[in-house]
């Protein structure tokens, strides 16, 4: 039998860069390995564990299975599908949260973050948000999750969960496992923390043009003198390239920066033309895409439609082991 694959995207907006590095990039190569089957969702029940607009909310559920359709994920492959269409994510988090003790959601980094972040919303949702996850991981059986590492601590959680529920009611659920790309972590074009759609200034957008990009990149800080610790915004420049520009290149510019020849802007606009031609591909798929908004219709009932038979399987499993049929 195939192995099982699932992630998803919140529907909070356009896909940044790193979404596409640590996410998208590994849900694209697990789809082409003939070993898995794979489930990639839009997390729009995940989108109201913060503040969001209704109508945002609608257009940019719709616009992620744009975008996976136009970053390659394929339909004819892969089951793309929106979350809060198959109920079963809603129920298994439910029958999830009767053996997850308040205390371990609390204490979790990814919680207390956003409890900063909005005060005013600090929810049942918010803390739910890690048990919603690993329903919508479980209910697949799913045994690897193509994310960033920074969803490695609700990953764990995932595993705690199946591993308590197989213990405590002989339920079969797989401990899953993140699938890392090479883009894991994507720093903020800032030079301090991650690429993060919260965060103004700090990402690239995959729609944007050769000139937003050009700018976006110039804007990263570099001290002035080349040759220094390789660290904040000349970290960023450097993992970027290594991503995007040749070997030999990137090594290039890496000796020239040591033997302090380097000229940042010939490296940031070398580097940002190589991201522009790397998103083309996707921005020129994407404006096809949109013009058929019948098909994108279809791709989400047909995902609905596969998503739901096996939830279906695995909620009456579990509703029999936990003695509720
Ligand atoms: P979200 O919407 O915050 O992010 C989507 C994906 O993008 C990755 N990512 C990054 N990777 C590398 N560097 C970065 N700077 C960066 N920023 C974002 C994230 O790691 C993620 O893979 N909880 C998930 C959504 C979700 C989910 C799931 C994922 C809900 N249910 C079940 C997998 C399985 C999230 O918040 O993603």
């Amino acid at each position: 039998m195939k192995k099982r694959v699932l992630s998803g995207i919140r529907a909070t907006g356009r896909l940044h860069l790193g979404n596409y590095l640590g996410a998208i990039k590994g849900m694209i190569e697990l789809q082409n390995n003939p070993s898995y089957q794979c489930f990639y969702m839009v997390a729009d029940a995940h989108t109201i564990t913060t503040p969001y607009s209704p109508s945002e909310l609608q257009k940019n559920r719709v616009e992620i299975i744009i975008d996976y359709l136009a970053a390659g994920l394929d339909p004819e492959k892969s089951t793309l599908f929106i979350q809060s269409q198959i109920n079963e994510h809603f129920e298994l988090a439910y029958y999830f949260s009767s053996i997850v003790s308040i205390a371990r959601m609390q204490h979790l980094p990814t919680y207390k973050e956003k409890v900063k972040q909005y005060p005013d919303a600090n929810t049942m949702a918010l803390l739910n948000y890690p048990v919603l996850m690993a329903a919508d991981i479980l209910l697949y059986k799913a045994d690897l999750v193509p994310v960033g590492i920074d969803q490695e601590p609700h990953l764990e959680v995932a595993r705690e969960i199946a591993r308590k529920m197989n213990q405590i009611y002989k339920t079969s659920f797989p401990e899953p496992k993140r699938f890392a790309t090479s883009g894991e972590y994507i720093p903020s074009l800032k030079g301090e923390g991650k690429m993060s759609k919260s965060v103004e200034g700090s990402y690239i957008n995959l729609t944007d043009s050769l000139d937003e990009i050009v700018k976006k990149i110039r804007s990263i800080p570099t001290s002035t003198e080349v040759g220094g610790p390789i660290i904040g915004g000349i970290k960023t420049l450097f993992i970027l390239s290594e991503i995007f520009l040749p070997k030999n290149l990137y090594q290039e510019f890496k000796d020239k920066y040591h033997n302090k020849t380097l000229k940042y802007v010939e490296l940031k606009d070398t580097l940002a033309q190589a991201i522009y031609e790397e998103l083309k591909p996707f921005q020129e798929k994407r404006s096809q895409i949109v013009s058929d908004i019948n098909y994108v219709k279809k791709v989400i009932l047909d995902g609905a439609e596969k998503a739901s038979q096996v939830a279906q399987e695995t909620i009456k499993e579990v509703k029999e082991k936990m003695g509720l049929l």
